[in-house]
């Protein structure tokens, strides 16, 4: 059913390159109808520890001339109990499935413990239903995610989720599961390489680059609405973050997200931005229902990127 392109990558077997990026499966409602689209993985969520409505819409606009999104959705979400409850009910395709994780909007952001309270009881949930778990630190749409990409808290979160997952796994049996970082496209080479410092020193997995941005370049129609952009605009600046993430962590496991609308985007993206895997979201909204499928197949013809 699914594109050929096996990857072996954080322990776990990729049928094809292509994954659904975080955001469109909010609530896993709809993971079995995605695997029959031929996405080689699906990234749930993000889901948060407590159920919440999101921002009031509206909160999504489509720019069709720049092939863009810009959106606030705020992480509307049923919560961890409830995705768990519906996962361990419908079951899960077979493919690796990730489960991006983010902070609860009524979690204060100044208080770290309760942060990272936040993170771990979305964990505990959800831990049994995925291959990999994703820390989103890189919405736009939740006041102060992005200051978790920090140096100290990002240590603080990572270790605290790493210990977690090294338990889960002791008690649970199987191997520990691989924990990625997804980022933010508007952050300096400087805080970048603090990431990845965090990386080598607490043991982050993987990199998922990028998240939407809050730059408005690229984007033709005048616009005051605030959120991320996807799509199109995004293009260069994730495939610029991607590579120099690869750049300066060649051996780090990359998933390369943000403006992939062609066959083409999705080669550079390995082959410049030095990506493993790749991920879509806008690009699937305007190309349609076989997008995932021709982009696994286009990158099939491509060579996957030579490791270390
Ligand atoms: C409507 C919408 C909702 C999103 N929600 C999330 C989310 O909950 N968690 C997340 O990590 N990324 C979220 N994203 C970001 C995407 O996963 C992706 O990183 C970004 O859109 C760039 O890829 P693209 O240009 O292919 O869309 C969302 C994007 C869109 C358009």
């Amino acid at each position: 059913m699914t594109v050929q392109d096996p990857v072996d990558l954080l322990g776990l077997h990729f049928p094809n390159r292509v994954g659904l990026a975080a955001g469109f499966d909010k609530n896993a409602r709809a993971a079995w109808g995605l695997f029959a689209l031929g996405f080689g993985f699906i990234e749930l969520g993000t889901i948060t520890a407590q159920e919440q409505p999101g921002n009031q819409p509206p909160r999504i606009w489509r720019f069709p001339e720049d092939g863009a999104l810009i959106n606030a959705m705020g992480f509307n979400n049923d919560g961890a109990d409830e995705v768990a409850r519906r996962l361990r009910s419908d079951g899960r395709p077979p493919i690796p499935i990730g489960i991006s994780i983010g902070k609860s909007k009524a979690t204060p952001e100044n208080d770290m413990n309760a942060v990272v309270k936040d993170y771990l009881d979305s964990l505990r949930a959800l831990y049994p239903y995925g291959d990999y778990i994703a820390i989103n630190v890189s919405s736009p749409n939740t006041s102060g995610l992005r200051k978790l990409q920090g140096r100290e808290q990002l240590s603080l979160l990572v270790r605290s989720i790493r210990n977690e997952l090294t338990f889960l796994a002791s008690t649970k049996g199987g191997s520990r599961k691989p924990l990625l970082v997804k980022i933010a496209p508007d952050i300096t080479p400087q805080a970048i390489d603090d990431i990845l410092q965090v990386s080598s020193d607490e043991g982050i997995d993987g990199i998922i680059a990028t998240n939407t941005t809050t730059g408005r370049e690229g984007l033709h129609v005048p616009t005051n609405v605030e959120g991320g952009l996807s799509g199109r605009p995004l293009k260069e600046k994730a495939l610029q973050v991607a590579s120099y993430v690869r750049r300066k962590a060649p051996n780090l496991p990359l998933i390369g997200v943000g403006g992939i609308e062609s066959v083409d985007d999705a080669r550079r993206m390995v082959e410049i931005g030095g990506a493993d895997l790749v991920q879509i979201y806008t690009g699937f909204i305007y190309e349609g229902l076989f997008f995932p499928r021709r982009i696994a197949r286009g990158l099939r013809l491509a060579p996957a990127r030579a490791r270390g």
